[in-house]
């Protein structure tokens, strides 16, 4: 499968999508603190997207109700922003993507609720870390699936996490979702090779246990299945002539996670 390539003028306009995405993640971070509601959250960002002219692509993305997903402890991914209050202790995955100018960038950031155990810190860390391996995998005339061995062989063969497979990243653009599927346990050398303009997701999902997951009632939220705590992490990625540009890279680095 040959992936799509974006012109000059698509990245251009990739990169400002993106750019915003990051600059949400940014924002947010010093509102995630102990007694906020995820919604509180959800219409924190909800405005600061729609007042810089983008759109929050999840809102009514195949019916999902909110702007933001924002997956607490062991949810996976596809948290519903509710009435649910951060406590003490709690790790959050909070997932951004905006649409401007025709464009999509998806990015999200693991936040940690006041001090929290040192367990949970760890997973965050070496999620945060799996991100980073998996993008160090990116060149052109690489294959997708290296990413994926490069996730697995560390989070899964060196600290013995749960790798999910039930979700992947994904080509991303004009489109939300597009091919390719960006899958965090794979094979090196397989998959569709890498090009110049090409975009796509990189979002690991690691579980401290099982890497099993279930859909509760309300159809999107993706929990653990032993309840163990799960984490992610997620930037878009641009293929360069050289390697790769994050194009959902936050310049200064920070979120409310004083530690990074
Ligand atoms: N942002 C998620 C991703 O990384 C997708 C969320 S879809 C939604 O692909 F409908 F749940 F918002
Ligand atoms: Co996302
Ligand atoms: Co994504």
């Amino acid at each position: 499968m040959r992936l799509p390539v974006l012109n000059a003028d698509e990245i251009v306009k990739m990169r400002a999508s993106c750019r915003l995405a990051a600059r949400v993640l940014e924002f947010i971070g010093p509102h995630v603190v102990p007694g906020v509601t995820t919604d509180e959250l959800d219409r924190l960002c909800h405005d600061f997207i729609v007042g810089h002219g983008a759109y929050p692509s999840p809102l009514n993305y195949k019916g999902f109700p909110r702007s933001i997903c924002t997956s607490v402890n062991e949810v996976v991914c596809h948290g519903i922003p509710g009435s649910l209050r951060l406590k003490e202790g709690d790790i959050i995955n909070i997932d951004v993507t905006v649409h401007l100018d025709g464009f999509h960038g998806d990015t999200s950031e693991m936040f940690l609720v006041g001090r929290v155990r040192p367990e949970a810190r760890k997973l965050v860390d070496i999620t945060r870390h799996s991100l980073r391996l998996g993008i160090e995998q990116v060149r052109p005339g690489g294959h997708i699936g290296d990413i994926g061995a490069a996730i697995e062989a560390y989070a899964g063969r060196r600290h013995g996490y749960g790798i999910v497979t039930q979700f992947c990243g994904h080509g991303i653009g004009r489109q939300f979702h597009m091919p390719p599927q960006v899958s965090h346990s794979a094979r090196a050398g397989t998959g569709p090779v890498m090009r110049p303009g090409n975009a796509f997701t990189i979002e690991p999902m690691i579980n401290q246990g099982t890497s099993q997951c279930e859909i509760l009632r309300d159809g999107w939220t993706a929990v653990t299945s032993d309840r163990k705590l799960s984490a992610q992490a997620e930037h878009t990625v641009l293929v360069t002539s050289d390697g790769v540009e994050i194009l959902t890279r936050r310049p200064t680095g920070r979120t409310s996670d004083k530690t990074r």
